[in-house]
Parts: C-alpha cells; sequence; structure tokens
C-alpha cells in the first residue's frame, strides 16, 4: 500500500491487504488515524487496524515515540487495556494491530444515553482506573484520556454488565508541541480532556491522566465535560486558570461531597491531585454515599424523613460495584 492510497477515501482500501491484514470495513476514524476491522491471514482471526495519518509517520517525535510506546503498551497484560498484537510500518504507514472490542465507545455511548446513572459510570471508572494505574505503573503516561479511547464490549454477567478497554496508549499528537497545533495550525483531538501542564508544555507524567480521567468521569456523569467555551484559547485557558463548575449544579441527586472529590482531581498543581486514578474513584464512590445534598458521607445510607425521594439511580446496588 502507498501513502497514496491511505490519502485517498479509506473506503478505497477495503478488500485490500496490508502487511498481512485484509481490510474489511472502516468500524470509526478520529483526526489522526482510520480504525478498520480486518482479517489477520496469517493467524485467521479478526484484528482492529489502525492506520496512522501518513504526516504523523514523517515526523521523527512521533515515530520514536510511536514505537517506543507501543512497544511498553504491549508488554503490559492487563484486563482492561486493549491487547496490542503488532505495530510497524509498511510503505511508510504506520499501523497497529489490536484486538478487536465488540460493542461501542463511550463517546457514542454517552452521546446516545446522555448521562449515566451513578452505578453504571462508577463501573466504568473504576475498570479505566485500574488499566491507568497499571500503566502508570510501567511508566507510561496514557495523554490522551478521552471517552473515544474507552471502548465499551458486553460483560460477563449481570454483576459486571460491561468490560471497558482503554486504547491509544502515547498516541496523541498534543504532547508533540507545545499546545499541539499542526503547522496549518488546526488542532488534532479534542481539548475537553487535556491537562493544564500539557497545555503549558511542561513534562507530564501519571497525574496528568489523572486530571483527563477525572474530566471524563464526570462528563459520564453531567454529559458534558467541566469545562465548556465556545473558542479553543478559551478552553485552554479555562484549564489552566479557571475553577470546574460543581458537578452538583449539573446532577442535583448527587451528594455535594463529590464536588470536593473533583475539585481535588482537577486542581490546576498535579501535586494537589488524587495520588492515582483508583484513589480518585475510591473517594468518589465515598463521597456518593453521602445524603443528597450533604457535604459529608454518611456512615449508613439512611434518608432522613424529610429528605428529597431518592432519583432511581440511587436506589440500585451501587455498593456492589466490582473492584477489579
Ligand atoms: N480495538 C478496537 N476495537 C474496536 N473498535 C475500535 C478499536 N480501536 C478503536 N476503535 C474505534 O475506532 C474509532 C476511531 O478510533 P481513533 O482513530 O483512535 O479515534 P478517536 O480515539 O479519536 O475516536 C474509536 O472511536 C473506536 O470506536
Ligand atoms: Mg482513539
Amino acid at each position: 500500500m502507498s501513502i497514496g492510497a491511505f490519502s485517498g477515501s479509506p473506503s478505497e482500501l477495503v478488500g485490500r491487504q496490508i502487511a498481512g491484514y485484509r481490510i474489511e470495513r472502516e468500524i470509526g476514524r478520529g483526526g489522526m488515524a482510520v480504525v478498520f476491522r480486518a482479517r489477520d491471514l496469517r493467524l485467521d482471526r479478526t484484528v482492529a487496524l489502525k492506520l496512522l495519518a501518513p504526516e504523523l509517520a514523517r515526523n521523527d517525535t512521533f515515530r520514536k515515540r510511536f514505537s517506543h510506546e507501543s512497544r511498553a503498551a504491549a508488554a503490559i497484560d492487563h484486563p482492561h487495556i486493549v491487547p496490542v498484537f503488532e505495530a510497524d510500518e509498511a510503505d511508510g504507514v504506520l499501523y497497529i494491530a489490536m484486538r478487536y472490542v465488540a460493542g461501542s465507545d463511550l463517546r457514542h455511548l454517552l452521546d446516545r444515553q446522555g448521562p449515566l446513572p451513578l452505578p453504571t459510570a462508577l463501573r466504568i471508572a473504576a475498570q479505566v482506573a485500574s488499566a491507568l494505574d497499571a500503566a502508570h505503573e510501567h511508566g507510561l503516561v496514557h495523554r490522551d484520556v478521552k471517552p473515544g479511547n474507552i471502548l465499551v464490549a458486553p460483560g460477563t454477567d449481570s454483576d459486571h454488565p460491561e468490560h471497558v478497554y482503554l486504547t491509544d496508549f502515547g498516541l496523541t499528537k498534543k504532547s508533540l508541541s507545545l499546545t499541539g497545533f499542526t503547522s496549518v495550525g488546526q488542532f488534532v483531538g479534542t481539548l475537553d480532556y487535556v491537562a493544564p501542564e500539557q497545555i503549558s508544555g511542561r513534562p507530564v507524567d501519571g497525574r496528568c491522566d489523572v486530571y483527563g480521567f477525572a474530566c471524563v468521569v464526570y462528563e459520564t456523569l453531567a454529559g458534558h465535560p467541566p469545562f465548556r467555551r465556545e473558542e479553543d484559547m478559551a478552553l485552554l485557558w479555562a484549564h489552566q486558570q479557571d475553577e470546574p463548575p460543581p458537578l452538583t449544579g449539573a446532577r442535583p441527586d448527587l451528594p455535594t461531597a463529590v464536588d470536593a472529590v473533583f475539585t481535588r482531581a482537577l486542581a490546576k498543581a498535579p501535586d494537589a491531585r488524587h495520588p492515582t486514578c483508583l484513589a480518585f474513584v475510591t473517594a468518589l464512590r465515598t463521597a456518593a454515599r453521602a445524603e443528597p445534598g450533604t457535604a459529608h458521607p454518611a456512615t449508613r445510607p439512611v434518608r432522613r424523613p424529610d429528605a428529597p425521594r431518592p432519583p432511581p439511580d440511587w436506589a440500585r446496588p451501587v455498593f456492589r460495584t466490582p473492584q477489579p
């Protein structure tokens, strides 16, 4: 396959073969890649084949990180990280073959369903958190935690209704330059989940993922990310300077104790955030046990006689959330 073929319409690639994979159909596309369902002809299995935009193969910084981080990601064997089978280059096109995850991604889920019930949001969050923390323990920073990189497959049983996978480690173009703007001044990807230190080009570590992850969890509960601005520059400014609006403004059914948890996870200074993603989810789960409208967690989930009737998801088994 040539770069020319890639820069044409991806639908022209259906039926074509690249590096031992036969392309079957397009699954989706982001700012810098197209993902196809493909057949691994050597092992006769279905895979997701991600073809990166040719301009990325020409960027030396990106190529180095692509090869380093694909290797690192492939080395992590974790139930909530999409297994990478192969990451290489064919005819000037970087590609990644990985497990095909049948289901949806969190972006589509939120677009379709809006804010999720608390138990569902916590179940999904706990799985993503365990994946991120495992990556951080391997010295890997994701850098692009967002709903589109969280794949949601059907789970095993009613106690585990969904199985969540995190994908796309280190593949963001954002951290390549100060603000992630391309040479033609277009931003690749979304600015909704980008940490202040990423914006200002300071060194990042796992805590930049704590920030991005907290933005995602906020959105799963509120139906929108913490900061919404008309202009990209205003959004970048908000991440760096503005206080996130309290989640309970959008979700008055939740105890106000959750607001403090988001204030900490979304702190501008990495040091002020929860040290790990699971620490954030645990704090959120504890805060969510508090009475709606109170700032302190109750020891038992009892309802004051004068308390408003709990919304339906308050009654659901929040506290049986499986611990990965
Ligand atoms: N391993 C996979 N299995 C199934 N679908 C996938 C897989 N990886 C990515 N996808 C789908 O392809 C879409 C496009 O992916 P990508 O190019 O990374 O863009 P983005 O992450 O910005 O949505 C994703 O939103 C997801 O729905
Ligand atoms: Mg992606």
